[in-house]
């Protein structure tokens, strides 16, 4: 029986990977966590408890873990050190244990590298996309070597995601207008948002597991759709029955809206107009021909069902740290409630592969008309601080505080300065923090 070892499995994606491997394979998932006690955790195993081995996650364990994996699907969390260079430590260390215990298959859970591509940072992308170029080199190395079977070559497979439609509902939730509609706030100006279903995600990665041997090390870069603001809101209208309108957020809103990260984020949406990642950076065709059920947003919609709601339960994840969750629209969004269902009787295909509808936005091939809109518009704030790297991290050791003191200056571990001299009031925070002047620690 295959032994799979999902890194990430409680979260967003690895949740819906280590779904996807217990409904199509009989492989036994372990899935390292540091709350085996939370609900979400506890409701993974619940699938199938027989299948599923939760593990306390700590540096020791996760080398114990790998060594008895025949497979790893690893999606690091850059927020749980909150830096670069400390989640590609992560990214090599796993390489490496794995490589070490001989693991037969490794998928390496990816982003794009806004550096690379365009020259402009994007932290969170670039520190995914940095252990995916590591890959890449030992591969060089292998093949210099003229080495038969080497490990990067015939046993690691990178594939690269996308932001998941899952934001929109989950961290980007529309807010309600005045006349009934709703109103998506985005950080895209003009620019699209490219993205991609979780369910797919997690078929892609099934897929790259299951068909090794045409694979091989051959890698993977994967999307379901790209769209405009005013697309999304359109589509959104179009399925639900709900009227709804794109309102673009300034980046300089998102960037004061999210400690520590805002700017990063932004980077972000800056990447995605400056970048057509649907167009330049993947193989549409290649994709549907895999995978046919590939969904767009039109048939994510169908196949969720979701008609506007925020999220009636906390994130499973609720307690990690990712600001993501914060600069959405979530603290309005309750506001919704009472918003009549989908008027247009739109139905779910149980089959997973989207609706039946014709498909407006699949048949859309290279690349649409651009809206033109400009940034205006207000956003909300963030409601609390909980300043990330303040844990350490259990992945590999890397141990990442949050604040150093220089002078009456105070910087994230990063180096990126608050704005003002006076350091930022500790935070409401459901997680110990550790503030620690007088400078910054980030050892391993
Ligand atoms: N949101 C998007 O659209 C998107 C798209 C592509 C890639 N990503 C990337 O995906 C990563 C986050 O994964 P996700 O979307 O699945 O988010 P998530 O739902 O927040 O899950 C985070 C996962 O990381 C684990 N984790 C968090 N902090 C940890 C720590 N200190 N030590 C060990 N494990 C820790 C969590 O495990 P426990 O809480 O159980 O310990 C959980 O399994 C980020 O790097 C993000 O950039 C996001």
């Amino acid at each position: 029986m295959t032994h799979v070892l999902v890194v990430g499995g409680t979260g967003a994606m690895g949740r819906h990977v280590v779904q996807r491997l217990l409904a199509t394979t009989d492989a036994t998932v372990t899935v390292p966590t540091r709350h085996p006690e939370s609900a979400h955790a506890a409701a993974l195993a619940a699938t199938a408890p027989d299948r599923v081995r939760l593990v306390r996650s700590g540096p020791a364990t996760l080398e114990t873990l790998i060594g008895q994996a025949d497979r790893v699907f690893a999606n690091t969390d850059f927020f749980a050190t909150g830096s670069a260079v400390g989640e590609y430590r992560q990214g090599l260390h796993l390489l490496s244990a794995a490589e070490r215990a001989g693991v037969e298959r490794f998928v390496w859970s990816s982003l794009d590298s806004p550096v690379s591509l365009t020259g402009r940072p994007v932290p969170h992308f670039d520190s995914k996309a940095a252990v995916a170029a590591h890959i890449g080199l030992m591969r060089s190395e292998e093949m210099l070597r003229e080495e038969t079977g080497g490990w990067y070559t015939d046993h690691v497979s990178v594939l690269t995601t996308a932001p998941y439609f899952e934001n929109l509902r989950d961290r980007l939730t529309p807010r309600p207008d005045d006349r009934g509609g709703l109103t998506f706030k985005l950080p895209l100006g003009s620019a699209r948002y490219p993205l991609v279903a979780l369910d797919d995600i997690a078929w892609f990665t099934c897929h790259m597991f299951d068909n090794w041997q045409s694979w091989g090390a051959r890698d993977l870069a994967v999307i379901g759709d790209s769209l405009t603001g005013n697309e999304i809101a359109a589509a959104f209208t179009e399925v639900t029955g709900t009227p709804s309108a794109y309102i673009p957020m300034p980046h300089d809103e998102l960037r004061a809206a999210v400690p520590d990260f805002g700017h990063d984020y932004a980077a972000m949406f800056q990447f995605f107009a400056d970048r057509d990642l649907y167009a330049r950076d993947r193989d549409i065709g290649l994709l549907r021909r895999l995978h046919p059920g590939l969904m767009t947003f039109e048939d994510w919609l169908h196949h969720t069902g979701w008609t506007g709601q925020p999220p009636t339960t906390p994130s499973p994840n609720a307690s990690t740290h990712d600001p993501a969750r914060r600069f959405g629209t979530r603290a309005d969004a309750g506001l919704r409630s009472g918003r009549p269902p989908s008027m247009n009787g739109h139905r779910d295909r149980a089959d997973g592969r989207g609706s039946d509808r014709p498909r407006r936005l699949r048949r859309r091939v290279g690349r649409p008309v651009r809206t033109g809109n400009s940034g205006v518009g207000g956003g909300s704030p963030a409601q609390r601080r909980c300043p990330l790297g303040a844990e350490e991290t259990h992945l590999t050791g890397v141990r990442v505080k949050w604040v150093k003191r220089v002078s009456d200056q105070v910087l994230s571990p990063h180096g990126r300065r608050f704005r003002g001299a006076a350091p930022p009031t500790p935070p409401a925070c459901a997680n110990p923090v550790v503030v620690v002047p007088p400078r910054v620690i980030c050892a391993r």
